[in-house]
């Protein structure tokens, strides 16, 4: 009997003495136009008004202190409600609005069919960074959706077991693809930034419709006014999500929690949106026109590819090709 109580009393003395320590809240939080010892006072509205519920702690560690985080509750409800939805509508939206198209303009095939004659359109280094940037943004991307909507979509098909297993290895990927990602990214800046400046033929590419609105086709260099915009959303939208991503991949190291839920929300956001426009890009570089994949496949473009869509780029190298001979 004695022998039994002992643990017990030791274990019930040791409750008693970490309870206070750890539940208690400061005498010194915040809180502004409510009197919290009121019944009157919900716990809603007690906690939308004070900024953290903070504890006394004896460690070094002084955001263990933290018990209650009242802004993580609406994080919570936008990382678990909001973005699931948001990553159901862009996803479906955009795989709709690229089927429609589909149906409606079929494939845009080279007019006049393929010459023949090919240009070099793409170095093996420019495809070397396309696809480092573009294999990693693909998984990135289907691993972050995974986290997003995975429970709701894989997880009733393939079950518990597997679906943890996937999970815990996409994370993995979604950690490390971060850095071949922004590799890519970098060397795709250095690479093409200065095709990428926008001018007044843009305006008109764009007045246009790329070639969809009126008969012909507007002039573009090696780059039209669509795919400078793409260049610019990955980049730019690409960096953003990145840094994004960076504040979350090293917690507390440059950001705390609140700035740690802003940098969530940003990163979920953007990086949505920038699978909206990948996905209509992907579209166009491959099943949407006949000869574009050859830019980033072999790097060679039929001659009649070029002149249609980027004839001044294509007139100057045809020049260029002359030259020698001439
Ligand atoms: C995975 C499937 C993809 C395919 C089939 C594809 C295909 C292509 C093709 C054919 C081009 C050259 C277009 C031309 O000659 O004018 C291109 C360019 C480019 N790609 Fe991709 N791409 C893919 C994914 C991506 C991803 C995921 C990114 C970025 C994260 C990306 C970024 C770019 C950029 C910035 C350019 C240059 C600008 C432009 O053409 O829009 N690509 N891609």
């Amino acid at each position: 009997m004695f022998d039994l109580a002992r643990p017990l009393v030791l274990i019930a003395a040791l409750a008693l003495a970490a309870t206070p320590a750890l539940a208690q809240p400061a005498p010194s939080t915040p809180v502004s136009g409510f009197n919290p010892t009121t019944s009157a006072v919900s716990e809603g509205k007690l906690l939308g008004a004070m900024k953290e519920v903070t504890g006394t702690i004896s460690i070094p560690d002084a955001k263990a202190a933290v018990l209650i985080q009242p802004e993580g509750k609406s994080w919570r409800d936008f990382q678990r409600g909001t973005v699931p939805l948001l990553s159901a509508v862009t996803v479906l939206g955009m795989i709709g609005v690229l089927a429609v198209f589909y149906l409606v303009r079929g494939r845009i095939r080279i007019e006049g069919g393929p010459s023949g004659r090919t240009l070099r359109r793409f170095n093996p280094f420019e495809r070397f960074v396309h696809w480092l940037t573009a294999g990693s943004f693909v998984v990135l991307a289907l691993t972050g959706l995974n986290l997003s909507v995975g429970r709701y979509v894989l997880l009733p098909v393939i079950g518990g077991g597997a679906f943890s297993e996937l999970v815990e290895l996409g994370k993995f990927a979604h950690n490390y693809l971060a850095f071949p990602f922004c590799l890519g990214l970098v060397l795709m800046l250095l690479t093409w930034v200065h095709h990428n400046i926008p001018n007044a033929m843009d305006i008109e590419w764009f007045r246009q419709g790329g070639g969809l609105i009126g008969k012909g086709h507007p002039p573009s260099g090696k780059f039209n006014g669509g795919q400078k915009v793409i260049f610019w959303i990955v980049v730019l939208g690409g960096g953003i999500v990145a840094a994004s991503g960076f504040l979350l991949l090293f917690p507390f190291v440059f950001a705390g929690i609140a700035g740690m839920q802003t940098a969530q929300i940003i990163h979920a956001v953007l990086a949505l949106l920038m699978i909206a426009a990948m996905l209509g890009h992907i579209y166009i570089g491959s099943l949407g026109m006949e000869g574009a994949f050859d830019a980033m496949g072999t790097g060679e473009v039929d001659e009649t590819w070029a002149r249609t869509h980027h004839n001044l780029w294509a007139e100057q190298e045809i020049a260029k090709k002359r030259a020698p001979a001439e």
